[in-house]
């Protein structure tokens, strides 16, 4: 288990929660819980209810889809990246499946504890926001590459 204090530490260095005082950030992780992954473990699967928010620890997770009997990867999350926002805010099940690329660690937020802090944390929101901008940007990139590749 991460010690409240360095969690509060991490957290500060952490793009979603940047300008948020140690306030905010000590009430966000003492509602935070953590979890930990054996290399292969799955977080949660395309189609599951969708009832927290998560960040990564430590480790890697690939985010990704079945399609024919095939893995499509969207992408590969990094240590500081959150995952899970999307079923959250849509109210929808789980787009895509997560999985421990490697021996990883989480913390959680409940969906209804996410949705507390960003009315009282309205700067979470904005954090949210950017990052979706983000893996935007990365898919339509990769949507770019995909045509060039299939009209050479
Ligand atoms: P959610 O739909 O709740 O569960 C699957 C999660 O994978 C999703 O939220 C996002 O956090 C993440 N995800 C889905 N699509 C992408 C993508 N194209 N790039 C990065 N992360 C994604």
């Amino acid at each position: 288990m991460t010690h409240p204090k360095a969690l509060v530490r991490w957290l500060r260095q952490i793009e979603l929660f940047q300008g948020m005082d140690t306030a905010a950030l000590e009430l966000i992780s003492q509602n935070m819980t953590e979890y930990e992954y054996d290399a292969d473990a799955i977080v949660f699967r395309e189609g599951d209810v969708g009832d927290c928010l998560f960040l990564l620890l430590s480790g890697t997770m690939l985010v990704f889809v079945e399609r024919e009997g095939k893995p499509v990867v969207y992408t590969t999350l990094q240590p500081g990246e959150c995952f899970g926002e999307m079923a959250l805010i849509e109210d929808t099940p789980r787009s895509a499946t997560v999985k421990a690329e490697a021996p990883s660690r989480c913390v959680a937020l409940t969906k209804q504890d996410f949705l507390d802090l960003i009315q009282r944390y309205p700067h979470l929101a904005l954090g949210i926001m950017k990052s979706l901008c983000q893996r935007l940007r990365h898919g339509n990139a990769r949507l770019q590459q995909y045509v060039r590749q299939s009209n050479p």
